[in-house]
């Protein structure tokens, strides 16, 4: 369903009659929609049923970014969900701004309002701006449901065309998704990365850029700050920071947060497996910053190109979950099943790095049974193709 589907428009449902339907099928199950949708169009207009019945869906899927309470009285488009930053990562990076005295920010390419309600709940005043009419109503409707008009002013344009003097800061999220999906050179971004990096230049109080985890270390530019942020383990995005440190990197992990700072350590030893092994987060490693962990916990590296780090001795860190290891050997599936067999293991983790080796193959192959439970790290040692067995410690 694109934005610009007439069942996307939002006016209808910013009616009374809307808001009062929107209310109705708040909680339809889905397996109902459809005997709801025929007993409310007797009532109503059936584009009016049918949008309801939309934004109850995209109110749904936003519940995950949101919570239940913002979600349920905010206003959707099906690109506009996908593509919001999660809550808990805009309050991360607006609480950030605010600390750093800014106050009042121009949100470029604001999408339904995802960072521009976090900023505005931070205490800054925003302007936000987006080039399609739906997403910025969206927007616009988003910051009067959440009791946030007086801060967030909403201007469908092109960013491209927004005078930002005025604003301590800019905020830029460039939209990453093609009509072929997912895009991974930052060029290709709308606005492209170059023309979001003069943006934040020009800005006198700092800006931060948002871009995909995956952008590549060289593309950061000199006088930014890259910080990669996870929530619950999950990797979410990078974000370019001007105005801060110039060449720092960390890796933030939410909830918390806690942040690790590169302290530019050259790559681990690699050494035996120890009794741990410990597993950085996402954000760490993206950020290069799986040194760091090792130093942390008095490890190496299992291998020079796979970040899993090895350790003798336990030392608990937010930035990696430790395992102790009971066995180590070379890969080989008969010997696994026969240990597993022997532990009566039942509930087997399968992680990996550096293996080709499907989880869900292995399963099959090895047919764990038994009350206990153990995870399998496949990857390599030194080299070698390697199954290393244990338990989170
Ligand atoms: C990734 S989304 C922004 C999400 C937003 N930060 C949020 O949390 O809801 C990118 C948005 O950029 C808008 N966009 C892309 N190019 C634009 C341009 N040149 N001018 C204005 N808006 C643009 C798209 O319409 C899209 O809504």
């Amino acid at each position: 369903m694109a934005d610009n589907d007439p069942v996307n428009d939002l006016a209808p449902l910013l009616t009374p009659e809307g808001r009062a339907l929107l209310d109705e099928v708040r909680d339809t199950d889905p397996a109902q929609e459809l005997a709801v949708a025929t007993r409310l169009r007797r009532e109503h207009p059936a584009e009016l049923v049918s949008a309801a019945l939309g934004q109850a869906r995209l109110r749904q899927r936003a519940v995950a970014k949101f919570g239940v309470e913002d979600a349920g009285r905010m206003f959707f488009t099906p690109n506009g969900v996908e593509q919001s930053t999660r809550a808990s990562v805009a309050a991360y990076r607006a609480r950030r701004m605010a600390e750093a005295g800014i106050t009042s920010v121009a949100d470029l390419c604001c999408g339904i309002g995802g960072d521009a309600i976090a900023l505005a709940r931070a205490g800054i005043r925003v302007l936000a701006v987006d080039r399609d009419p739906q997403t910025a109503a969206a927007a616009r409707a988003n910051a009067d449901a959440l009791g946030l008009s007086g801060l967030v002013e909403v201007r469908e344009a092109d960013v491209t065309d927004v005078d930002t003097a005025g604003f301590d800061a800019v905020f830029v999220d460039p939209a990453r998704r093609g009509g072929r999906g997912r895009i991974f050179d930052p060029e290709a971004y709308s606005p492209p990365l170059s023309w979001a990096i003069s943006a934040a230049r020009r800005a006198p109080r700092g800006a931060a850029l948002k871009v995909a985890p995956g952008i590549p270390h060289e593309a950061v530019p000199e006088d930014a700050e890259a910080e990669w942020i996870s929530d619950g383990g999950d990797v979410k995005e990078a974000v370019l920071w001007f105005g801060t440190e110039p060449g720092a990197v960390r890796a933030t992990l939410l909830p918390g947060p806690r942040t690790l700072l590169s302290r530019g350590l050259p790559d681990p030893q690699v050494r035996p497996p120890g009794r741990y092994l410990y597993e950085p987060d996402g954000a760490v490693i993206r950020a290069h910053l799986v040194a760091e962990v090792a130093d942390q916990v008095g490890g190496g590296l299992l291998d020079a190109t796979i970040a899993y780090v090895t350790a003798d001795a336990l030392h608990p860190t937010p930035y990696a979950t430790a395992y102790e290891i009971t066995d180590h050997l070379p890969f080989n599936v008969k010997k696994l099943k026969a240990l597993l067999r022997e532990r009566g293991v039942g509930i087997l983790t399968v992680k990996k790095r550096g293996s080709a080796v499907e989880p869900e193959e292995l399963r099959k192959k090895v047919k764990p049974q038994g009350p206990h439970a153990a995870t399998v790290f496949l990857t390599r040692v030194a080299g070698a193709p390697a199954m290393l067995i244990g338990h989170p410690a």
